[in-house]
């Protein structure tokens, strides 16, 4: 498991890669799917999202920096913006700080998945069809390490058998373990929680740390979109 992406990844060709980015990202993707789009892209750039839209304007455009929506996008980057109405058959294309940077750097991994606390089981159970290494990699937080991404990485290591699990996934399930009858509780020490309830967003955190809601998990397809296979 890794903590936090970085530039220097290690080669992920034989690898199935969850990335999580609890706090918002990957728990705001996999809503979008469950909500029925029928694929969300992340991508690094805005600028690519936009050029994204001028080829196809029925494209949504969604995000945020300093926690915000971006000018010009549709909606920000809380689950709570993206009602069934909005989204129900349509591609989005997400922009964040943290979790669209992180799918970017594990692009080569032979098998890609979205996962945080809400699909936690999910993300296991996908895992392991995929037939290859299982690998976590945390988003983290501008390249710290980050709390709630580490919880949601417990929840998913820790239906892994312990022969599996390296010094990195024995650490997450030791705190998935802690909170894991009080996630609501546990994903608030996060600091990004904290600044996420400064701004406002108190009910994102309570979204994202409600446990396997979702029983399917966004796995990248041959065309780069996300989608519920
Ligand atoms: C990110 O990708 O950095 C996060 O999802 C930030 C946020 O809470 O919107």
């Amino acid at each position: 498991m890794i903590f936090r992406w970085q530039d220097d990844m290690p080669p992920l060709e034989n690898y199935a890669v969850v990335v999580v980015d609890t706090l918002r990202a990957t728990t705001t993707m996999a809503t979008i799917l469950e909500r029925g789009a029928k694929g969300v892209l992340p991508v690094a750039d805005v600028d690519e999202a936009f050029s994204l839209r001028s080829q196809n304007p029925h494209i949504l455009l969604g995000g945020e920096r300093h926690n915000r929506p971006l000018p010009g996008f549709d909606a920000g980057n809380s689950p709570f913006d993206y009602a069934e109405t909005m989204v129900q058959d349509r591609l989005v294309v997400l922009s964040t700080t943290n979790g669209t940077q992180a799918v970017k750097r594990v692009k080569d991994a032979s098998w890609l998945a979205l996962g945080a606390l809400v699909n936690a089981r999910a993300c296991f159970e996908a895992q392991i069809q995929a037939e290859e290494k299982g690998l976590v990699v945390c988003a983290g937080t501008e390249g710290q390490i980050a709390l709630e991404d580490v919880l949601a990485a417990g929840a998913i290591v820790s239906c892994w058998p312990t022969s599996l699990r390296g010094d990195g996934a024995h650490l997450a399930c030791a705190l998935y373990n802690r909170w894991q009858h009080d996630l609501a509780q546990g994903i608030r020490l996060a600091s990004h929680a904290k600044t996420l309830i400064d701004q406002g967003l108190e009910q994102d955190v309570d979204f994202a740390a409600a446990l396997n809601i979702y029983s399917q998990v966004p796995v990248r397809q041959d065309t780069n979109w996300f989608a519920y296979p």
